[in-house]
């Protein structure tokens, strides 16, 4: 079996998209199996750059099924944007197929969430979502409430289920503040897009289990990153889903033992979107270069993103949680023309050194991070197309941060195209 999960290491934006399309060309499957279109993933497919937020990466390959599986939360009036938006830019389509377990995301959780926000923020305690209704939809799926992709088959049903449900929405949180929906016109916008959505309805737990057993090479595509994980991130500053490895498992219906190699794609710095603790943060000039250079602003929500140096605590602790065979490193062009590059080896927790994550949010207030200098490199990286002609200073660099994170590198990325990348692997989804 070929089973390769790709999941992002930090914060989120580590690169996943272009990864996933550049492993695509080997690939036979690519699977989304957490998250939803809070997700922003970024392609430079020749002089065309896709923004991915539903539809998994691979979809730029022409012949590979890509499917979105049942760990994801799937908005049908975004997919039918999305598909439609790719059908126009005359991408084939045709291969999508949407689970039948997957939950929707319906209007009430977008206004949900809008109300969650606006009532938090009151209190300085927003998370600083993508308002999108992810956190609401997974809410519901745990209530057993929610409103799954197979539903869609009987219209009927379905919307006396909508207006239900709409209703209880409406009886319960409109009197604390939230905004009524009008359930008529929301019915109205809701309608096409599940008769588009329709057609791609598949039982994908028996597809993606049947592309494996035939020996098909997938690709299991994450959202998000380790510290936005509901279990393992920085609680509660997290997104509402399992984005390590082993929310490949549940949000595809593979076992464990059908996944034969876990990718982690992780940026040779660290950003990150919304609200939360961000230990090597910066607020200086270094922190606005990398964002500008780095061109760090959010491809679902545009907004500015947080940028810091490499933090080797955090990315040990989440090669240690994903079980990481093979590093992807992303942006290492960014930190070019630097005569320091810093790197975060420990943090300094009420006068104590601590090597290791610390789970409660409290420990960050007083989290100091220890810096090790490293030399920078004048050369530019972009055109480097293997690990010997890239500075030597680089070099030391990547070394470095395999030696502590623990793992090893097998692709580098040196800009945001397909062919600024170069494997340090024979047949990467081997
Ligand atoms: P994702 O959410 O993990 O897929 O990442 P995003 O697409 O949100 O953000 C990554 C951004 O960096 C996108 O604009 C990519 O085009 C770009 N990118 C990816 N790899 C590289 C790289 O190696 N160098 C540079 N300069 N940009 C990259
Ligand atoms: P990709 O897949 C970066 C962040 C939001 C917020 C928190 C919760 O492109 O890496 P949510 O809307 O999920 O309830 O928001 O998670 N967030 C992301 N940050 N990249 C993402 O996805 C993100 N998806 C959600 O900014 O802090
Ligand atoms: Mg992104």
């Amino acid at each position: 079996m070929s089973v390769n999960v790709l999941v992002g290491i930090q914060w989120g934006d580590e690169g996943k998209g272009k990864i996933i399309d550049v492993l695509t060309s080997a690939a036979e499957m690519v699977v989304r199996f957490q998250g939803g279109n809070n997700a922003g993933h970024t392609v430079e497919n020749g002089d065309e750059k896709h923004v991915l937020h539903l539809v998994p990466s691979g979809i730029l390959r022409p012949g590979v099924p890509c499917v979105i599986g049942n760990g994801v939360v799937v908005d049908p009036i975004e997919l039918k944007k999305e598909m439609e938006l790719l059908r126009d830019r005359g991408v084939d389509i045709s291969s999508i197929q949407v689970s039948s377990r997957c939950q929707l995301i319906m209007p009430w959780h977008k206004l949900l969430d809008a109300f969650n926000e606006s009532s938090a923020a009151k209190k300085g305690k927003k998370i600083g979502t993508t308002l999108r209704g992810i956190g609401p939809a997974y809410t519901y799926k745990v209530a057993r409430t929610g409103i799954r992709g197979g539903e869609i088959l009987n219209k009927e049903a379905f919307k006396q289920r909508f207006m239900e449900q709409g209703e209880a929405y409406n009886k319960l949180y409109v009197p604390a503040g939230a905004t009524e929906l009008d359930l008529e016109a929301a019915w109205k916008d809701l309608e096409p897009a599940l008769d588009f959505v329709k057609p791609y309805i598949r039982d994908t737990v028996v597809t993606i289990n049947e592309a494996a057993q035939a020996g098909k090479k997938v690709l299991l595509e994450g959202a998000q990153g380790m510290f936005l994980d509901i279990d393992h991130g920085t609680y509660p500053f997290v997104t509402s889903s399992n984005t390590t490895t082993g929310g490949a498992c549940t949000g595809t219906g593979l076992s464990p033992r059908a996944v034969t190699r876990v990718w982690g794609v992780i940026k040779a710095y660290t950003t990150r979107v919304g609200e939360g603790p961000f230990p090597t943060e910066l607020f200086d000039d270094m922190g606005e270069h990398l964002r500008t250079k780095g061109g760090e602003f959010g491809a679902t929500t545009g907004r500015p993103r947080r940028c810091g140096w490499f933090d080797a605590v955090a990315c040990r602790y989440s090669c240690m949680v994903n079980g990481v065979d093979y590093l992807a490193v992303t942006k290492l062009d960014v930190l070019d023309g630097l005569d320091t590059v810093k790197m975060c080896v420990g943090y300094k927790i009420n006068g104590e050194i601590v090597r290791d994550f610390p789970a409660e949010a409290c420990s960050f207030s007083d989290l100091e991070p220890v810096y090790e200098d490293l030399p920078g490199w004048k050369e530019s990286t972009e055109n480097a197309r293997s690990f010997e002609e890239l500075p030597v200073n680089a070099q030391k660099y990547l070394e470095r941060m395999a030696k502590e994170v623990n793992a090893k590198i097998g692709i580098i990325s040196v800009g945001p195209k397909r062919d600024q990348t170069f494997a340090l692997i024979p047949d990467c989804l081997g």
